[in-house]
C-alpha cells in the first residue's frame, strides 16, 4: 500500500471549537496580536509546540493507574530504569521533572566561569543553563545547518574541523564536555548522522573530553538515520538509537517529546564519581533517586512511551506526516527550511513576505494571518524572538532568520488536520501581498516573545 495511515484507532476525543473568523479576529486583537496569550480553547490547530503535547497510548493510561507511589524503589521506578538500561545502556539513570532539570544538574557539576561547552547547536534551555553556570556555549553546526535551502540530509552534524579548532585554540582542559543535540532542534529538527557521532566522539576522546548527547528526539534521528544514512537502511530504529547512545558517555533527555509523555526527563551518566554527586544535587532539589521530580504514575508512562516511540510503524508515520506537509508547502510555492526534519515544518517568513521588513516582524505577521485564516497556532522564530533594540540609539537588530515554526504534537492530529493546515498556509500565501507588519507597543526586558503586545502597521 502507497498510503501511510495513522498507525492507531482514536477511542477517546477531546472536541475541537470551531471559531468563526469573525470571533478569531476579536481573540487576536485580546491578546494584542501574540499568540501566547490566546487561551487554547479559542485555538483549533495548536501547532505551538511538539513538547509535552502528544497523546498517550492506552497502556500508557493503564500504567498511569498501576503506577506504585512508595517513596523509594517503587516498582515504577524499576520499570522505568529497566526500559531505559535496555534502550540506552547507560550504567546511571536519574529521572528528573523535565529536559533543563537534567541540564541544571549537569552544568551545575561540570560548568563555572572559564569552561567552554561546545555543541551542534545548543537548545535556548541547554545554552541559558551553561550560562548561569558562568560557562560560555559555542555552537559548531556545519555550514549548510545554517542554510535553509540546503538539502544535506544530516543538517545537523556538528563541524568536527571547528572542534578540532576550538579544542587546539581553547584547551581541551577547559572543555568539561560536548554536545551532540539529536535532532537538532535549534536548526529545524534536522538530524545527526552516525558517521558525524562517531567522528565526534573520536575527535573528544583523543583530548580526554566526554560526549553528551541532548536526546528529547532521539528516535526520530534514529529514523532519520534508518532512512538516509549509507548502510542503515536493514537496521531497526531501536539498534540504530542503542548505538547513538553506545558512542556517547552521557545523556539528557526532555521526555515531553520521544517519551511520548506530557512531563518528564532522565539524566543519563557512565561516570560514577559524577553521577554520585548528581544523585546528590538530585535529592536537593528534585527528589529522591528512585523518582527525581515525578509521580510513579509519570515513570509508568515513561517507561511506556519509550517503547512505543521506537516502533517502526509509528516513526514511519511520523516522519511521513511531518514530510507530507513539508512536500505540500513546497509545491505550492512556500518557501521552508529543507529538507523537512523530524518535527517541525519552518516557513522562510522573509521569503513568504518580502514587503514586510525585519523591523516590522514577517514571521509574526504570518502567525497572525494563520490563525485569523484558520485558527492555527504558529510561533515565530524570528526577530521577536531573537531580534534586539538598542536601548540608546533604538537601532533595530534583527535575528538571523525570520522563520515560523509549525510543529506537530505527536499522534495527535490526523491527516485531514494536517490538510487543513496546508489548505489555511496556501490561502495565506496566495494573498502574502496584503499581509502586514506590526509594531511592539509593549514588551519586557528578556523574552519578550511570551508576553510583548503588538499592533498592526
Ligand atoms: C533539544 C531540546 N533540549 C532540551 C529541551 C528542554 O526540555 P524541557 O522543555 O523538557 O525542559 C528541549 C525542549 O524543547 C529541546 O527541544
Amino acid at each position: 500500500m502507497k498510503t501511510i495511515i495513522e498507525p492507531f484507532r482514536i477511542k477517546m476525543v477531546e472536541p475541537i471549537r470551531l471559531t468563526t473568523r469573525e470571533e478569531r479576529e476579536v481573540i487576536l486583537r485580546r491578546a494584542h496580536f501574540n499568540v501566547f496569550q490566546i487561551p487554547a480553547a479559542d485555538v483549533i490547530i495548536d501547532l505551538l509546540t511538539d513538547s509535552g503535547t502528544a497523546a498517550m497510548s492506552s497502556e500508557q493510561w493503564a500504567g498511569m493507574l498501576r503506577g506504585d507511589e512508595s517513596y523509594a524503589g517503587a516498582r515504577s521506578w524499576y520499570r522505568f530504569e529497566s526500559v531505559l538500561r535496555e534502550l540506552t545502556g547507560m550504567p546511571h539513570i536519574l529521572p528528573t521533572h523535565q529536559g533543563r532539570a537534567s541540564e541544571r544538574i549537569l552544568f551545575e557539576l561540570v560548568g563555572g566561569p572559564d569552561k567552554i561547552i561546545p555543541g551542534n547547536t545548543h537548545f535556548d534551555t541547554t545554552r541559558a543553563n551553561i550560562e548561569h553556570s558562568g560557562a560560555r556555549a559555542v555552537d559548531l553546526v556545519i555550514d549548510e545547518g545554517r542554510q535553509p535551502s540546503s538539502r544535506h540530509p544530516f543538517k545537523g552534524n556538528l563541524d568536527i574541523e571547528k572542534l578540532g579548532a576550538l579544542i587546539a585554540r581553547e584547551g581541551a582542559e577547559r572543555i568539561p564536555l560536548c554536545i551532540v543535540t539529536v535532532t537538532n532542534n535549534s536548526n529545524g529538527g534536522q538530524p545527526v548522522s552516525l558517521a558525524n557521532l562517531r567522528a565526534v566522539r573520536d575527535v573528544c576522546h583523543r583530548h580526554g573530553i566526554p560526549l553528551y548527547l541532548d536526546a528529547a528526539r532521539f528516535a526520530e534521528n534514529a529514523y532519520l538515520i534508518k532512512l538516509h544514512e549509507p548502510g542503515q537502511q536493514q537496521r531497526t530504529a531501536r539498534q540504530i538509537a542503542r548505538e547513538m547512545f553506545d558512542l556517547a558517555d552521557g545523556a539528557m533527555i526532555s521526555a515531553k517529546k520521544d517519551g511520548l509523555v506530557n512531563i518528564g526527563g532522565v539524566l543519563l551518566m557512565r561516570d560514577d564519581d559524577l553521577a554520585h554527586r548528581a544523585d546528590n544535587l538530585l535529592i536537593l532539589t528534585e527528589g529522591f533517586v528512585t523518582y527525581g521530580g515525578l509521580a510513579g504514575r509519570d515513570l509508568e508512562a515513561m517507561a511506556q512511551g519509550f517503547q512505543e516511540v521506537l516502533d517502526e510503524d509509528y516513526l514511519k508515520y511520523r516522519i511521513a506526516s511531518v514530510k507530507y506537509l513539508g512536500d505540500h508547502l513546497t509545491e505550492a510555492g512556500v518557501a521552508i527550511v529543507q529538507p523537512p526534519g523530524g518535527h517541525a515544518i519552518y516557513l522562510d517568513a522573509a521569503a513568504f513576505c518580502p514587503h514586510v521588513p525585519p523591523s516590522q516582524f514577517p514571521g509574526q505577521a504570518v502567525v497572525c494571518a494563520l490563525f485569523r485564516e484558520a485558527g492555527i497556532r504558529a510561533v515565530e522564530i524570528g526577530s521577536v524572538m531573537f531580534g534586539h533594540v538598542d536601548p540608546d540609539t533604538g537601532e533595530h537588530t534583527p535575528a538571523p532568520m525570520e522563520l515560523v515554526r509549525l510543529a506537530i504534537p505527536r499522534r495527535v492530529y490526523t491527516q485531514s488536520h494536517i490538510d487543513y493546515v496546508i489548505e489555511a498556509t496556501v490561502n495565506v500565501f496566495q494573498r502574502r501581498e496584503t499581509l502586514r507588519g506590526l509594531q511592539i507597543i509593549e514588551a519586557p526586558p528578556a523574552l519578550r516573545h511570551f508576553t510583548a503586545k503588538f499592533d498592526e502597521l
